[in-house]
């Protein structure tokens, strides 16, 4: 089946919500694209187990901070697309950053102990912008379940936490890394 693209968070919900009405079980697979295996291997996994998989591209300006270069942030998202499909992906999210973030945008999410310490300490506020963001596709695409890459494992904390302390019923799966044949994790 050729992979259905969707930009606006009123048609993700939409669609979201009429497969959870048919019964169907939906997984959520969130990127910043230009995927890798270790992004194929999230969405296989989460192939075996749900329905339907959503996979979002979204490249998150609020988790870059102002010495990191969002604008050269690498992506091909016709590549990316060929991935999805190969990997058993249906559905890709793909909202700009007008959609996510209009003009009279207001709302952070702030884990605040995890977020402190190790890669939070380095990069402030680049945990905030994560939570935030997931929580936003969280919302859009309403998934069963969501898939991580065990490989950022303080942001599965994060995202476990913020899903605990704000009830928001998504249960969270980590997968394990994949690696390069040197041993370096894939990113
Ligand atoms: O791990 C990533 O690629 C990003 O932090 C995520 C979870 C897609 C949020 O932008």
């Amino acid at each position: 089946m050729p992979l259905t693209i969707i930009t606006t968070i009123k048609e993700m919900q939409d669609l979201s919500d009429t497969l959870r009405k048919q019964g169907k079980t939906i997984a959520c697979v969130p990127t910043m694209g230009y995927l890798h295996a270790g992004h194929a291997s999230l969405i296989k996994e989460a192939v075996k187990s749900h329905d339907t998989v959503i996979t979002t591209i979204f490249v998150n300006p609020l988790q870059f901070g102002p010495k990191e270069d969002f604008e050269r942030y690498p992506r091909d998202t016709e590549r990316d697309k060929n991935i999805i499909e190969a990997s058993g992906g249906s559905i890709l999210f793909y909202p700009s950053i007008d959609e996510m973030y209009p003009p009279d945008y207001q709302t952070t999410i702030s884990v605040t102990n995890i977020s402190k310490s190790f890669e939070g300490a380095f990069r402030p506020g680049h945990f905030e912008g994560v939570a935030t963001v997931v929580a936003k596709l969280f919302g859009a695409t309403k998934p069963h379940t969501a898939f991580f890459g065990q490989k950022d494992y303080q942001q599965t904390l994060i995202i476990k936490q913020m899903v605990h302390d704000l009830n928001l019923g998504t249960c969270i799966s980590i997968v394990p890394t994949l690696r390069e044949s040197s041993g370096l994790a894939m990113s």
